[in-house]
């Protein structure tokens, strides 16, 4: 399973990266209004930053303005993914987006049957927010394993990238469905990497180590 990292932090995206953390990276209006910059500017340096895609999201409503939003998007570097919503117009800017060669990222994505749809559009890749899910009393791990089973039946190559990732095991039960990607936000990325007994054992043998008096090399 891919991970991409879900914020327009520059710095954060940066220093995941040279952890080898990050295969492409999410952003969406509200993280660009958390991060407080240009998003053209933010966009041009993610995208530069990281070789996989970089999911930016357009505003307009209408597929018409979607398409314009979109060629000046597509147009900061090859690896700028264009983020539409999920409806009837988003998916005829998906259709015309993805005719074109342009990587396509269908997001807002709450029902199976609509993932259907997105694939049918050519999406490259459609977000299913579990969390959002969860919080309304849903099981978004549900709308993951029905998506893979719908997208298995019929062969459809649009990865499912599992959004709104709220914890370590969301990206666990991700992973054990077979989702394609899971975008994840910075801090739940470290959180990954963390196990207290991972702590406690380094911290044991490192007392050890000093009790032999001895170095490496
Ligand atoms: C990413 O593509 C989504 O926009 C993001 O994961 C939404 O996350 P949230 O529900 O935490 O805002």
């Amino acid at each position: 399973m891919k991970f991409f990292v879900d914020t327009a932090d520059v710095a954060e995206i940066a220093d995941l990266a040279a952890a080898g953390l990050v295969d492409g990276v999410t952003t969406n209006p509200s993280l660009v209004h958390r991060a407080g910059r240009n998003m053209l500017e933010v966009v041009a340096e993610i995208a530069a930053a990281v070789a996989g895609p970089v999911s930016a999201e357009v505003v307009a409503t209408d597929a018409e303005g979607m398409l314009r939003e979109a060629d000046v998007l597509r147009a900061i570097a090859p690896n700028v993914c264009i983020k539409v919503p999920l409806t009837a117009e988003g998916l005829k800017a998906c259709r015309r987006l993805s005719g074109e060669g342009t990587k396509v990222n269908v997001t807002l994505c709450f029902s199976a049957v609509q993932a259907l749809l997105a694939a049918r559009a050519g999406a490259s890749f459609v977000s299913p927010f579990v969390g959002r899910h969860d919080d309304v009393g849903f099981d978004g791990m549900a709308l993951i394993r029905d998506i893979r089973r719908i997208y298995n039946n019929y062969g459809f190559g649009t990865e499912i990238l599992v959004a709104s990732v709220r914890h370590p095991v969301h990206v666990l039960d991700a992973a054990l469905i077979g989702a394609d990607v899971a975008t994840v936000p910075p801090a739940v990325l470290r959180q990954l990497l963390r196990h207290p007994l991972t702590d406690r054992g380094l911290e044991a043998f490192l007392a050890d180590w000093a009790k032999t008096g001895q170095t490496i090399g």
